[in-house]
């Protein structure tokens, strides 16, 4: 089932791979231009009132979770959060089994975070035709409003034209659905260079990188970007021996603050969160001058409220 009807509105947010140009823009502006409202204020309190939001995550969180429950609340709606650890799934109920029966309900959208690759595509296959889905990060594949918020921050500090930058995305890219949809965005905006850094190992075979220069080494990968993406290194999804140890991660593909010397003097740090301090950022980049990872918090939220402002607005 396609994301976007056939008179182009979007009906659900699955993926930003082939998300057209016109929509991402007017999603980056509308986040943009609510930014202010975004960090509290009623201006937007009457937009989705009358809805119910449900946030259904079946995967801890901290960022996306909050962020969409204080955009939904921001918006006027009603929210609901499903607590996995604490629900009848435990008891052995199918995801799609706990969707129905909170759609039933009454709720009108789901924001969904799923271990399992292309979940909230399955889900939207035995959901109601009228309930939106949100796929808030589904295993490997996607994190669309992760992608949105980190592209509005560089368009924020580096302006509307990505054709003249660098771009910089390092670490576990296999296991990033962080990446992939910032991967998917950068090209459909007509990013300069996409460059990809991380050990051989924790580089995905499938097409992922098409159109992106792949590096082995960091100090070379990271010189005159305008941005230094980093990625967590997801040890929870990796199989034993795909790394070696956190020391030798660090050492080779760890941002210190005399690798970010490398890249331009008004580079920014970005990092999608949450960071293992001391293996693919060190505390001085993460809270030094360049980073702009609170920044990219907040964008969250404004993003979060485009999104939810389009599809149920
Ligand atoms: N960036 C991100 O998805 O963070 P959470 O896992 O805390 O939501």
């Amino acid at each position: 089932m396609s994301q976007i009807l056939s008179d182009g509105r979007l009906r659900h947010l699955l993926t930003l791979e082939n998300m057209p140009r016109t929509m991402l823009e007017t999603l980056l502006d509308t986040a943009h231009a609510m930014r202010s409202q975004a960090m509290g204020g009623v201006a937007y309190r009457d937009v989705l009132r009358g809805k119910t939001v449900c946030t259904l995550f079946f995967e801890n969180s901290t960022r996306t979770r909050c962020s969409f429950l204080i955009a939904a609340q921001r918006l006027g709606a009603d929210v609901l959060n499903f607590d996995a650890a604490t629900s009848s799934a435990k008891k052995g109920e199918t995801d799609l089994d706990t969707l129905k029966n909170i759609e039933a309900m009454g709720v009108d959208a789901f924001v969904i975070r799923h271990p399992d690759n292309g979940a909230v595509a399955r889900l939207l296959n035995g959901a109601k035709p009228e309930t939106v889905l949100i796929n808030a990060g589904d295993g490997r594949h996607q994190h669309p409003t992760q992608g949105l918020l980190d592209v509005l921050t560089m368009r924020q500090c580096k302006g509307k034209d990505f054709s003249k930058l660098k771009i910089l995305i390092a670490g576990d890219v296999l296991h990033s659905r962080v990446a992939r949809s910032n991967i998917s965005a950068l090209k459909m905006l007509g990013a300069g260079e996409i460059r990809i850094c991380g050990p051989k190992s924790l580089l995905p075979t499938d097409g992922t990188l098409n159109g992106c220069q792949v590096f082995d080494n960091f100090d070379e990968a990271i010189t005159e970007v305008d941005v230094a993406m980093m990625l967590r290194v997801q040890r929870e999804r990796m199989e034993q021996g795909l790394i070696g140890s956190l020391e030798d991660y660090y050492r080779d593909y760890g941002l210190s603050a005399a690798r970010m010397q490398r890249a331009k003097p008004d580079a920014i740090a970005m990092h999608p969160g949450p960071m293992n301090r001391g293996v693919e950022i060190s505390d001085e980049v993460a809270d030094g001058p360049q980073s702009v990872i609170m920044q990219q918090v907040s964008n969250g939220v404004a993003v979060r409220m485009a999104v939810l402002k389009m599809l149920l607005g």
